[in-house]
């Protein structure tokens, strides 16, 4: 019997990077999945592919998590499908950086919407069932930046920041019901959001990493799958680093 064997787990933003990891790491442990994506249906769909190959039951759903009526309808397709969601990771995230002085509204809203709004109303949408069978397991991707500041970045360290606040009332919340809410915090990661970063600042990020490199999409997903198994009931509330030692809270 694997660890997750029969669990229906919600990975937002799963088609690629870091999302792409978690999803093939919870079915690796049994677990169905429902991979949610903004855009790429093709690779959502290559992804739910590599899934099945685990012997899981996997299905793609195009919703952007800022749209609430798009996340009721995504989470009333995966309980026809799947049956009720026991695991959500709220993976999915963007950056839309510029210094504070040059931000518009439309950025910082952006950001805002789906970095911590989305987060919370798809945990809202699966909440419900999660209390009614007395077992459940939620994770947000907040960062580093949300516990540190970074230049360039106020908006996605609000929200990470907020992802965190969240993680810890929530986790109060639902204790009682058999639920954990714990959030990871990676730092620097080898994906699509980080290629986007200039060669000279990752460089600095290496120098002030004391593991001395970036971080593998599967080394956060190692976290996601220990904080969805039984073996971390007991851990709730509680937001997981996995930076290299680039910041130790
Ligand atoms: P990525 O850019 O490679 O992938 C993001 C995923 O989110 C994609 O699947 C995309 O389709 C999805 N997505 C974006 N907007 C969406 C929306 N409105 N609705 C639904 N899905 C949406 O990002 P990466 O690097 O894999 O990051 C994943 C998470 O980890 C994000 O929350 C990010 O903020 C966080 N993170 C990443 C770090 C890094 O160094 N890569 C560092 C710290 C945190």
């Amino acid at each position: 019997m694997k660890l997750l064997e029969n669990k229906v787990s919600l990975v937002t933003g799963g088609s690629r990077g870091i999302g792409r990891s978690i999803c093939l790491a919870l079915a690796s442990e049994g677990s169905h999945v429902a991979v949610n994506y903004a855009s790429h249906d093709a690779q959502a769909n290559e992804v739910c592919a590599m899934l099945r190959d685990k012997g899981v039951k996997a299905f793609a759903y195009r919703a952007n998590i800022a749209n609430d009526d798009e996340n009721h309808r995504m989470v009333e397709q995966i309980h026809k499908d799947l049956g009720p969601v026991s695991i959500l990771v709220n993976n999915a995230g963007i950056t839309r950086d510029r210094t504070f002085v040059k931000m518009t509204y439309e950025m910082w809203k952006e950001v805002l919407d789906v970095d911590l709004t989305g987060p919370a109303m798809v945990t809202h949408e699966v909440l419900k069932d999660m209390i009614d069978n007395g077992w459940g397991r939620v994770v947000f991707m907040t960062s580093i930046v949300g516990q540190t500041g970074n230049f360039g970045q106020s908006n996605y360290a609000v929200a990470k920041g907020g992802l965190i606040a969240l993680t810890r009332t929530l986790a109060r919340e639902v204790a009682r019901k058999g639920i954990t809410v714990n959030a990871v915090a990676p730092g620097f990661i080898e994906t699509d959001m980080t290629a986007e970063v200039p060669p000279q600042v990752l460089d600095k990020v290496r120098e002030a990493t004391p593991v001395g490199r970036l971080g593998k999409p599967d080394e956060i997903a190692d976290a996601v799958r220990f904080l969805c198994s039984p073996g971390a009931a007991y851990i709730t509330g509680e937001v997981i680093n996995v930076n290299g030692g680039m910041y130790m809270g």
